[in-house]
């Protein structure tokens, strides 16, 4: 086959591509390595010298025309394309994101307490065993320091141990700030336990924080109703009960009167009629003394709340590992 059938034939396959499928496979057929203008310099192979180059030249300058025409039709073709794409539909729905239901209960928890005059701080999660321990009154050789209560501990490599209650933080603060102290600290504990539905190795605290001259376990009990109040949006009764924390004396456990069934006795409060929300007390004098202030002259109340579950409370969540879960479909519901 000669050049000038080679190069019609080209030209005509060219004038009649009509999509990117008849685009591509000119391509292929004519302007690839192993196309057909290609072919042609075998043609040349056993020419004698002079003929070898004057039909080389003429190759090449048809593989050039033949390419310039291709690529003024791939322009062409592009151009169109793009006038194809209709600027009146609708874009496509991004992706939005949102916040984890625990971030949105702890900011609302935050608010409440910000009303009330308590500032929000952060104490580290990795921390020394004097300020998890026995600033908090728990000595080495202290049951609580591994006991049931404060589940076990996880203990890093050099001593440090990962908080496991946000009271860590108290002794932190009475250090840093002068009386009259009001903060919360929200934030993640650690505890080595076996997970299930109302267990985690990791949780979140609030712990809350009140030294003053004149403080007493009124004080305590109205800033925990006014906050629950805020909290559930609804009047609430509450009922302190004798308990134990080694940096509180006396310790109180907190319950609130069931808020599904009114106290009657429901599943939810296991028919007691009260559910058992937080840990507090008013903090004990040795914790004061650790804080560096006087514990004749200051007296203070301390409080421990789970975020985790006044958060399964509200949504009616039933397993608290799926906050950790990572899935999507859990999460896209809040
Ligand atoms: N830290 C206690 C807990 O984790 C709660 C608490 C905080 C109790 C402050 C009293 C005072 O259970």
């Amino acid at each position: 086959m000669d050049i000038e059938n080679i190069k019609k034939e080209a030209l005509d396959k060219l004038e009649n591509i009509k999509d990117s499928v008849d685009l591509e496979s000119f391509k292929r057929d004519y302007l690839s390595k192993k196309g057909k203008i290609r072919d042609l310099f075998s043609l040349v192979k056993d020419l004698p010298i002079e003929e070898k180059k004057t039909l080389g030249q003429k190759i090449n300058q048809l593989a050039q025309e033949i390419e310039e025409v291709f690529l003024l039709k791939e322009k062409d073709f592009i151009k169109e394309k793009k006038e194809e794409i209709d600027l009146t539909l609708p874009a496509k729905p991004t992706d939005l994101g949102s916040l984890h239901p625990i971030t949105q209960i702890r900011r609302e928890m935050e608010r409440i307490f910000q009303l009330m005059g308590f500032s929000v701080v952060e104490g580290p999660e990795i921390e020394d065993e004097w300020h998890n321990f026995d600033a908090l009154n728990i000595p080495e050789g202290h049951p609580a320091r591994d006991a049931l209560s404060l589940g076990k501990t996880f203990y890093l490599k050099g001593g440090n141990v990962l908080r496991t209650q946000t009271s860590s933080a108290q002794v932190r603060y009475m250090k840093k700030m002068k009386p009259p102290i009001r903060i919360i600290v929200p934030g993640k504990v650690y505890r080595y336990e076996t997970t299930d539905a109302s267990h985690e190795t990791n949780f979140f605290q609030l712990e809350g924080l009140l030294i003053d001259e004149n403080v007493s376990v009124a004080n305590l009990k109205a800033v925990l109703k006014k906050f629950l109040e805020e909290f559930f949006k609804r009047e609430v009764e509450i009922r302190l009960r004798p308990s134990y924390f080694p940096f509180t004396e006396p310790s109180f456990e907190v319950d609130m009167l069931c808020t599904v069934c009114d106290g009657k006795g429901c599943a939810a409060c296991k028919r007691t009629g009260w559910v058992e929300i937080l840990g507090a007390g008013m903090v004990h004098p040795n914790v004061i003394k650790n804080g560096g202030l006087d514990p004749k002259k200051y007296k203070g109340f301390a409080f421990g709340l789970s975020i985790d579950r006044p958060t399964m409370m509200k949504y009616k969540i039933n397993d608290i590992r799926l906050f950790h879960s990572g899935n999507l479909n859990f999460l896209k519901q809040f």
